[in-house]
């Protein structure tokens, strides 16, 4: 500090606004949408439903929710040259890169995704995106895949439409396995808003420039990429990978993650607030036995994983900086055995924040937040003239 500016870096101790959507209690594991504990949420609503209450507030009743869904089905047609767009992108592309790419430009395809000044305005780009944003979850993998684009069935709910999209083989036709739309239902609920993370305080201070929704959530997308953040997920498949390359050596990862000079982390583990089990973490991991069982696939990741959560609980190094699993640690095993490439597993997990992020947006706009400009400690040079070229 210099008296009158205090540097917090990485906002450890710095709170950004107030907010009525989501609560966490660090110490306690606690999580809650708009007062409704994750663990109801999760068991007994579906994702649709516990998006209506993050955006909106309220439970929705039956004839709300039919609404929404049947507005988000109206406005779910991705104009058909956002897919020049897509084609334009090399195979090799990353699909966080496309998915912010192609969610930028519905920008240039909804102009009144823009101006929201008005409740109805808002609305409308709300469904907009929320019908829009699987197709182009769908439309990123199967690029990927070189399998023709699809919108899938909209006699199907929201979340079996998703899986539909994103697995509907040419000529085919498709069975949802309901075991795989429970699970994915879960999953897309548990990541559905986690208040001022990395990415959602992003999307706050992109919208508060009076940017549009999708330009922000476009802007949310890039920060949730990061592996520090939304791409631990992929990140903690590929560890596991590299352990069961190595045999299963997990101690030998232990004491990579545990030496300063090894950049090398445990990932899925850490968080900036839980410090104590992240409860997200505990319901996907028996979710993720329910799935691989009920499955009938015996995958030894899911052991491996097992088998380095049981040491670091016990580990001083992570015991002292409570150091537990997060939701990033297991909920890849499940998109695994989806059948879901692992380089989709943080496009999957864009698709169940995005209710949380444009809910935080609207929260953001409707309170006339000011725009986000923080200050600094100036530490460079003083005063000093301009010396020309030649005598440089
Ligand atoms: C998500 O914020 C959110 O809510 C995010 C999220 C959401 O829903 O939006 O929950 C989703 O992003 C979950 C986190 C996914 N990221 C990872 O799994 C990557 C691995 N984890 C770490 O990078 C880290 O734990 C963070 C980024 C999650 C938290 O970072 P912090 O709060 O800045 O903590 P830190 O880096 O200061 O670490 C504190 C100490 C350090 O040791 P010392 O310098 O004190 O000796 O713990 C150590 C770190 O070196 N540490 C780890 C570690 N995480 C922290 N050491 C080894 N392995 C790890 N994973």
């Amino acid at each position: 500090t210099n008296g009158v500016i205090t540097i917090d870096p990485g906002f450890k101790n710095t709170g950004s606004c107030v907010s009525e959507i989501t609560f966490l209690e660090g110490e306690k594991g606690i999580l809650r949408y708009r007062g409704y504990s994750i663990e109801e949420l999760a068991e007994k609503a579906d994702f649709l439903e516990v998006a209506y209450l993050l955006i909106f507030g309220e439970l929705p009743t039956e004839e709300e929710l039919e609404k929404f869904h049947a507005d988000i089905k109206k406005n779910s047609v991705v104009d058909d040259d956002v897919k020049k767009i897509l084609d334009a992108f090399p195979k090799a592309a990353h699909p966080m890169g496309v998915l912010s790419s192609l969610t930028s430009a519905l920008t240039a395809f909804n102009p009144g995704s823009v101006d929201v000044s008005s409740e109805e305005a808002m609305y409308n780009a709300i469904v907009r995106i929320m019908g829009q944003f699987p197709v182009l979850v769908s439309w990123t993998m199967r690029k990927k895949q070189g399998l023709p684009l699809d919108y899938g069935d909209n006699s199907l709910g929201y979340v079996e439409n998703v899986l539909k999209m994103m697995f509907k083989q040419p000529n085919e036709e498709y069975k949802l396995n309901p075991i795989l739309v429970e699970a994915l239902d879960k999953l897309l609920i548990l990541h559905g808003d986690h208040e001022q993370n990395c990415s959602t305080s992003t999307v706050r201070v992109v919208g508060s420039s009076h940017a549009g929704l999708f330009a922000s959530l476009s802007a949310g997308i890039s920060a949730l990429w990061g592996p520090l953040h939304g791409g631990a997920n992929q990140a903690v498949l590929e560890m596991l990978e590299a352990i069961k390359e190595d045999g299963g050596d997990t101690k030998k990862y232990m004491a990579k993650a545990k030496d300063k000079n090894d950049p090398f982390r445990l990932m899925g583990f850490g968080h900036r607030v839980y410090k104590n089990f992240d409860p997200r973490a505990k319901i996907i991991k028996v979710a993720a036995d329910e799935v691989l069982a009920d499955l009938g696939v015996n995958d030894p990741i899911l052991e491996i994983a097992k088998g380095l959560e049981q040491e670091a609980l016990t580990d001083e190094y992570f015991v002292s900086r409570k150091l537990y699993p997060n939701v990033d640690f297991y909920s890849g095993i499940i998109y695994r055995a989806m059948g879901i490439p692992v380089e989709m597993f943080t496009v999957m997990f864009a698709l169940g924040r995005l209710p949380g992020w444009i809910a935080q947006w609207r929260e953001m706009r409707l309170r006339k937040e000011p725009i986000g400009r923080p200050r600094q400690i100036y530490i460079g040079a003083t005063e000093r003239a301009f010396v020309p070229v030649e005598n440089r």
